[in-house]
């Protein structure tokens, strides 16, 4: 392949830094196209080695000035950085270079957007700013003054001073270059102000364009949540005087924690009762409460490379996951976890792109930013939680904070204080981070004379530079049904910790139904050889809420494989199950929904592949329609009545209770849909005074091939909003039929309004139809050569965003040969470009490896 620096950097060649850094002053002269930076860095050699190279890394800088100890220096520069003979004694840097925020389309360094200057520097963008030791291991305090006409001057840390055209802000914790941050517009703000635990009284804003001041108590709500959540669950308090966040419209990712700046995509923090979902809200807490927590799992401590990634994103994960579940529900959010790893990590652990949740290599660390180091990473916290107890967890988070405060960590250090706090030998537990793939656990049982003997074996299969896989340690929590229902043994979690291990229960008066894997207590699979009767009777049983709905799941996916592969019609018995779940007033109306809805063609693709078999997309849809329609018929009295009952009087309220309602609604009007020739969901969307109801109302009528008006009538009345115009690109593309999926994305890309440049609307079709399965996956390969032209126009521009989408391939060697060979050249046609970006190099080499 014809590509830029393919250098592969690992773990193993780590070695510390030559200088450390002492302060850092910047003073910014912003202009569109020709912004001059001024630093002045103090350095000192590092006592811990006799290494004295003096690097500095820098992109797509011009040098116009440097000095060291005032005195004129001219260093070496090469594409990536400079070098330059330096003291082996302190010494101050001194150096001007011209940027050009205005053409920075890759939304990496300093940039704009919409007339608004702001900056991503996580994890290397840093060096696109300034000459500096970009690494996350060199931490300092800053000092920040920026020239600017714009009212509205922003950066890390507390303001020290201002005038006509400058501000000054000062940010004394030390930290790392990824966390600098800067912006500068014209912006609103909505201001409050908490009072931390021990007194301190903090100012926060969320600034936002003029226009958005409407869609900012929900997330200031959320942070005044999530700071004191931190401090009652991790007694984490915060530390500066002043807490801002400003919403982006461009931006690569959901959203940045950089230090007393958090940075958003506008999705990730503006929202209203008109304008968003009840899925947008619970997003948009989770962002919050996540950037919030990072300012101490992140940035008082952070990372010492970025193969520890996972030291801080598992870790921030982990605990956005318990303040959501702590807000909304606790079975309902653990649900809502388990899909989306099994449908992001789960896929990416079996696919070519399969990693450990701290990688050994890479070549750009912008693609590691993925489903296995932020979410597998979370799961790996939560088993270890389980293994040494509440208090344990407690106690070594307790002395995590306390020995590392200040410092550039590893994963080794937090097992460490899990070790010393608790005792507990971690050497083996270890594997979860080096050891990449999803395990499979098979289930054997056996019942004589009162005992009951469990047979747990696991199994990981290989992945790509690691063929051979050692036993892991897994908690499997296990609890025991009697025949009639009720629970004889109450959840328990057994170590597996050998490639097959037993475990028996005494007593028992006869042989018992057992629900394993409660709670999803490990990310593994489960095979074990259960009959669909076993299944119903969990579905109607259980008393572990999450295994109770994974009951039902199991269920919909055996009959969905068994509709697809021998042509079967859904049985009856499971149309009966479902029917009483839809009848169960005893049971949440969100935990109802949850277990209505259908796995859908991506979840089914896995699972039949799984199951040994080459998935047919198109099969696969139809299946799924066919069992819609039977759900509908066999339901449809239940399903009215809940239509009815779930209908919430008076106003709108985003809490869990009422999005619970309406999403049960939401999913009874889907079937509904399917019997009354969309005569509910038009009446609904006419009514509708909430964006939930609006585009649930929607989404079902197109779904249904109706609708033609109301999306019509929609953009009238959107059009001028862009994150609702973007649900509206999405929606005609993910519910598009398959045979047309393609050609709707196509036209509405001919739209003016389709600012392929903006992430969020780049995702909003390209990404629309990746996830539309059936669509995409059509046997012509429209879908891929749509995707493959698209990516490449973007990866000129953004790189970032264009490798993140590739992953739509990451699944090819699933299909059919004709699939694959269309694919396979797709990416080859993307990879052998002479300008492909190393991001994106590297992804197609992965791939097609
Ligand atoms: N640290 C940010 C977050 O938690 C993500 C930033 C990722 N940026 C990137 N360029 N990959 O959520
Ligand atoms: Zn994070």
């Amino acid at each position: 392949m014809t590509n830029p620096a393919q250098q592969t950097i690992w773990l193993k060649d780590y070695t510390p830094p030559a200088y450390l850094v002492e302060s850092v002053s910047l003073t910014f002269a912003l202009a569109p196209r020709a912004t001059r930076v001024v630093s002045k860095i103090a350095f000192r050699p590092n006592p811990e080695t006799a290494d004295r190279s003096f690097f500095l890394h820098g992109e797509q800088l011009n040098l116009l000035s440097a000095k060291i100890d005032g005195k004129e220096v001219t260093p070496d520069v090469t594409e990536d950085g400079l070098t330059c003979p330096a003291p082996d004694a302190p010494f101050v840097w001194e150096a001007e270079v011209e940027i050009s925020p205005e053409t920075n389309t890759a939304l990496e360094g300093l940039y704009m957007s919409n007339g608004m200057y702001c900056t991503q520097c996580e994890a290397e963008g840093f060096r696109k700013i300034t000459y500096y030791p970009d690494r996350p291991d060199v931490m300092a305090p800053f000092t920040v003054r920026i020239e600017s006409d714009l009212p509205v001057l922003l950066s890390n840390g507390n303001p020290s001073a201002s005038g006509d055209g400058w501000a000054e802000w000062h940010d004394p914790w030390p930290k790392p270059a990824y966390l600098f941050a800067l912006v500068a517009g014209e912006l609103v703000n909505h201001p409050d102000r908490f009072t931390t635990k021990s007194g301190k009284d903090v100012e926060l804003n969320i600034w936002v364009r003029p226009g958005d001041e409407g869609k900012c108590a929900y997330g200031m709500d959320a942070l005044k949540r999530s700071m004191t959540w931190d401090e009652e669950v991790y007694g984490r308090e915060y530390d500066l005087d002043i807490f801002n966040i400003v919403a982006v419209d461009d931006f690569n990712m959901g959203a940045m924690e950089n230090k007393g700046l958090n940075i958003f995509n506008s999705s990730a923090v503006l929202c209203s009762p008109e304008t968003s979902t009840d899925a947008n809200f619970a997003r948009i807490e989770a962002i919050i409460a996540h950037e919030y927590f990072h300012n101490w799992t992140g940035n008082r401590i952070t990372c010492r490379d970025w193969f520890q990634l996972c030291l801080k994103e598992g870790l921030t994960v982990y605990r956005d996951q318990q303040f959501s579940r702590d807000m909304r529900g606790e079975a309902v959010h653990r649900i809502e976890e388990v899909l989306a790893l099994r449908a992001r990590q789960f896929r990416e652990d079996a696919g070519p792109l399969a990693h450990p949740v701290r990688p050994e290599s890479f070549v750009e660390i912008n693609n590691f930013y993925t489903a296995t180091v932020y979410e597998k990473g979370a799961e790996v916290i939560g088993m270890l939680k389980q293994l040494v107890g509440d208090e344990g967890y407690a106690k070594a988070l307790d002395l995590y904070f306390e020995r590392h405060d200040g410092d550039a960590s590893t994963i080794e250090d937090w097992l460490k204080v899990f070790e010393d706090a608790t005792g507990r030998d971690l050497t083996q537990f270890k594997r979860w981070y080096s050891q990449a793939g999803t395990p499979q656990v098979r289930v054997t049982d056996d019942y004589a004379d009162g005992r009951y003997t469990l047979t747990l074996e696991q199994e990981t299969q290989p992945t790509p530079g690691q063929s051979n896989k050692d036993p892991l340690v897994i908690p499997v929590a296990v609890g025991l049904l009697n025949p009639n229902g009720d629970e004889v043994q109450p959840t328990t979690v057994l170590e597996l910790t050998e490639a097959k291990q037993s475990f028996t229960f005494e007593g028992l008066s006869s042989r018992p139904v057992p629900s394993i894997l409660r709670g999803f207590s490990a990310p593994v699979t489960i095979q074990k050889d259960s009959d669909d009767a076993e299944r119903t009777f969990l579905l109607a049983h259980d008393t572990d809420p999450f295994n109770k709905w994974e009951a039902g799941r199991t269920l919909a996916k055996s009959v969905l494989s068994r509709m697809v592969l021998n042509g079967e019609t859904a049985p009856t018995s499971y149309l009966d199950a479902l029917r009483a779940v839809a009848r169960d007033d005893t049971l949440d109306p969100a935990f109802r929904s949850l277990a209505l809805a259908l796995p859908g063609g991506e979840d089914m693709a896995q699972s039949i592949f799984a199951l040994g078999h080459c998935p047919d997309p198109d099969a696969i849809f139809r299946a799924c329609r066919s069992l819609r329609d039977a759900i509908a018929a066999h339901l449809s009295e239940p399903l009215a009545s809940l239509y009815d009952q779930m209908a919430i009087d008076g106003p709108f309220s985003p809490d869990a209770k009422d999005a619970g309602r309406r999403s049960l609604r939401q999913s009874a009007l889907s079937y509904l849909t399917r019997l009354d020739g969309g005569e509910r969901a038009t009446a609904l969307y006419a009514a509708a005074d909430n964006m939930t109801e609006q585009l649930g109302a929607l989404a079902s009528l197109i779904a249904n091939g109706h609708g033609q008006s109301e999306v019509q009538s929609f953009a009238n009345q959107w059009g001028h909003d862009r994150l609702v115009m973007d649900k509206w690109f999405g929606l005609q593309i993910s519910h598009a039929q398959p045979e047309e999926a393609v050609s709707t994305a196509e036209a509405l890309t001919q739209r003016d309004d389709f600012d392929w440049k903006n992430p969020n609307r780049f995702r909003s079709v390209i990404g629309a139809l990746a996830m539309n399965s059936a669509g995409f996956h059509q046997a012509s390969g429209a879908g891929y050569a749509f995707v493959a032209d698209w990516l490449i126009r973007m990866d000129e521009a953004n790189p970032q965003t264009a490798a993140r989408m590739s992953t739509a391939f990451d699944s090819w060697r699933r299909y059919d040969a004709d699939r694959q060979g269309m694919i396979r050249d797709a990416l080859t046609r993307i990879g052998d470009r002479p300008n492909v970006s190393r991001d994106m190099a590297e992804m197609v080499t992965r791939m097609l490896g």
